[in-house]
């Protein structure tokens, strides 16, 4: 078994990667001096951690790295944002320390620990960046643009009256599609290819102008290419995501 398939099936990870949004509202709860009241954070939960691990792979796979470096990448996707059980401030260089409790337990080296670490602790922003894992990581973190998982995105469409207040609040209700993303790249240019349902154009404009891309053109620039971004616009499926 891999260091990877490992934490994949880690009991305590995944209890603590599940209960993170509940724990967001807690915290949030308990500041504002309000009882159970359901923020909508969403998502830093198992499917995010799972969709980062997956593109940060992809990413370094098509780029020709090695099995090892690939497993890295993916590992620190799979861990990136655990520090967000502690709340959102800092959550990133706080999950990089709270990793080494799980790299630990598994059989890699202290380099490649340290380096997974690292990744984890500037997946903000990547200003820290030094290596391709943590390149990759920042990708597959900020590629990621699900209506669902921004708050703000929500409170968009909600001003619009095109989602309930529950949805709003709740976005596990939230039954809509989700963009799809594809990431390939050729010559000296990485392409990000988003395919968005009607209903999340206006929304996917917005992010593209925001500081994401900026930070993808970052990402891709250390792996030493030029970011290249794309929107097709597709009718509304009845694809769904439960998150
Ligand atoms: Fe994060
Ligand atoms: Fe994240």
């Amino acid at each position: 078994m891999t260091a990877y398939q490992f934490l994949r099936k880690n009991a305590e990870l995944a209890e603590l990667i599940n209960s993170t949004n509940y724990r967001l509202n807690q915290i949030i709860n308990y500041a504002n001096g309000t009882e159970n009241v359901n923020y909508g954070f969403c998502c830093h939960g198992k499917y995010h951690m799972e969709y980062v691990s997956q593109v940060a792979g992809h990413v370094l796979t098509i780029l020709g790295y090695d099995e090892h470096t690939v497993m890295l990448a993916k590992i620190a996707g799979l861990l990136h944002d655990i520090g967000n059980v502690l709340g959102r401030h800092d959550h990133a260089r706080i999950g990089g320390e709270m990793s080494i409790y799980f790299l630990d337990k598994t059989e890699l080296l202290f380099e490649d620990k340290r380096l997974i670490r690292h990744a984890i602790a500037d997946h903000g922003n990547g200003n820290n960046m030094n290596h391709p894992v943590g390149a990759a990581v920042l990708i597959g973190d900020k590629a990621v643009a699900i209506k669902q998982r921004d708050i703000e995105f929500r409170k968009d469409f909600f001003k619009r009256g095109l989602i309930t207040e529950e949805q709003l609040n709740n976005p596990s209700t939230l039954d809509i599609d989700i963009s799809h993303i594809e990431i390939t790249v050729a010559d000296n240019v990485m392409k990000f290819e988003y395919f968005a349902d009607n209903m999340c154009k206006e929304a996917h404009e917005k992010w593209l102008r925001d500081i994401n891309v900026l930070l993808l053109e970052k990402g891709a620039a250390f792996l030493g290419y030029k970011a290249d971004f794309i929107m097709e616009i597709q009718q509304t499926t009845n694809k769904s995501l439960k998150i």
